[in-house]
């Protein structure tokens, strides 16, 4: 029944798969690459049959009139535009959590350092469970219920476990979460752990997460959730509709994500390239990805292989949300990078914890992953390849709530080793606001007041 809708296509050798008959480790049975969700009335591509293109004015119309809605589907930032992802046979029992419709704000502050005129921020992190994973979450886990699964699975760096097991514990279903022990961030394990997940923390990195996951999900009768299932790519994908909405259905000229298992990226591009194909915009945004200096394969992979092919990595950083050496998405990645013209770049533990501080300084914050965004806009802007009077926006994916260990590492000075912050001191000095312990007397925090009044 669901094929009537959609149909899913391999990125690597384009052997169409049917919904009903696709493998549990969501890959190809031809090659083993990934797959993407088609829509044969709409899709670009040769499809035989009749299309049935949707009328780009009376679409917009009317994903605006949903927001004056009581309904939680219409009230959802990814079921609003349900026309561009019939992935359900009944939308309205949508899992949903009232996710997306988040804000896009301008960076005046960070726009005036950089010479920038016009810089935003949309941000993610203003979801139910605090990450954009909710867009994709509400999307895949709908599907999993439809499908009538009890139990539903990831691994994770943490805000995937927090968003399944939320949008689970909505759907009286169970979750099954493994984390990489001590590498991810007690907020986000917290979450996991109060939304009654099963969660385990396993003695390695993320990567070995999935490696021990693609065993249990082939041996058990579990859903898998990490984003190589193609669904959750149908969520994610709507942010990109709510820019080109926020923008008047102008798009921005360039959009910057952060890159770790590379799905987030790959989900916007099929957004902005769906819209251009139906006619709701007349153009995509460049799309480029920043990934952390020791974590960063597809930066290498586009550098040495023009993004043909990647090698694993053991990978590191601080922004353990994006520590991951062996992206499954990196191939749809790539594409989208090169069809929309964008960039790949990588960052410095210190610049990360730079630009997290100054997006902090806008009253904004996020987690230290969301802050490679404007490390790299820095960087791009420096090599000349951002014009002063672009349009860019920086996806933020993560709340600052999220990892406030690092922040308070941050402005305690213990974060970054000197070798780190070489030649950063200066601008990481002028960022840190450590907490100061003072005598409980008006006195001395008057004193503490002239001080910084004066300064
Ligand atoms: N930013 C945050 C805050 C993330 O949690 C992630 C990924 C990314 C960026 C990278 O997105 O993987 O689509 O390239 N977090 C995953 C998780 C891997 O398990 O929560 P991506």
């Amino acid at each position: 029944m669901h094929e009537a809708s959609h149909q899913l296509r391999c990125v690597g050798c384009s052997t169409v798969t049917s919904p009903d008959t696709v493998e549990k480790d969501f890959r190809c049975v031809a090659c083993g690459e990934l797959l993407e969700v088609e829509y044969p009335s709409w899709s670009g591509g040769p499809f035989p049959g009749p299309r049935r293109m949707p009328n780009p004015g009376a679409l917009r119309w009317l994903w605006q009139e949903r927001l004056q809605s009581k309904l939680g589907i219409d009230q959802s930032g990814v079921w609003r535009f349900r026309e561009l992802l019939p992935i359900l046979l009944y939308p309205e029992q949508a899992v949903t959590l009232r996710e997306g419709n988040t804000p896009l704000y301008r960076l005046l502050r960070c726009a005036e350092e950089l010479g920038l005129e016009h810089l935003y921020a949309k941000h993610q992190g203003m979801n139910p469970t605090g990450s954009f994973k909710d867009t994709g979450m509400t999307a895949a886990l709908s599907q999993a219920r439809e499908r009538g699964f009890q139990w539903v699975a990831c691994a994770s760096t943490g805000n995937t476990s927090a968003a399944m097991a939320a949008y689970a514990a909505r759907a009286r279903m169970s979750s099954l979460v493994l984390l990489p022990d001590g590498k991810i961030s007690w907020s986000k394990l917290s979450q996991a752990m109060d939304y009654g997940a099963v969660t385990c923390q396993l003695n390695t990195d993320f990567d070995g997460c999935v490696r021990v996951l693609a065993e249990v999900v082939r041996r058990a009768p579990v859903y898998l959730l990490n984003s190589v299932n193609p669904y959750r790519l149908e969520g994610q994908k709507t942010p990109a509709l709510e820019i080109a909405e926020q923008f008047d259905w102008q798009v921005p000229d360039h959009l910057i994500v952060p890159g770790g298992n590379l799905a987030n990226s790959s989900a916007l591009g099929k957004g902005f390239l769906e819209m251009k194909h139906l006619g709701l915009s007349t153009r995509v945004p460049k799309i480029s990805v920043v990934q952390a200096e020791r974590a960063n394969p597809l930066y290498l992979s586009l550098l040495h292989h023009d993004g043909r092919e990647i090698q694993a990595m053991q990978a590191d950083t601080r922004a353990t949300a994006i520590r991951i050496g062996n992206p499954a998405s990196w191939r749809k990645a790539a594409r989208v990078i090169q069809q929309t013209g964008g960039y790949c770049e990588q960052v410095s533990e210190a610049e990360i914890a730079l630009a997290k501080a100054e997006i902090g300084q806008e009253g904004i914050g996020c987690e230290p992953a969301s802050a490679v965004t404007l490390a790299g806009l820095k960087k791009l802007v420096r090599q000349g390849k951002i014009d002063s009077s672009e349009t860019v926006v920086l996806l933020l994916t993560g709340h600052t709530l999220k990892d406030s260990e690092y922040t308070i590492d941050f402005h305690r000075e213990t974060l970054l080793t000197a070798e780190e912050s070489a030649g950063l001191e200066h601008e990481l000095t002028l960022r840190r606001r450590a907490t100061l312990s003072l005598d409980a007397s008006p006195d001395a925090v008057l004193r503490v007041l002239e001080a910084a009044i004066e300064a």
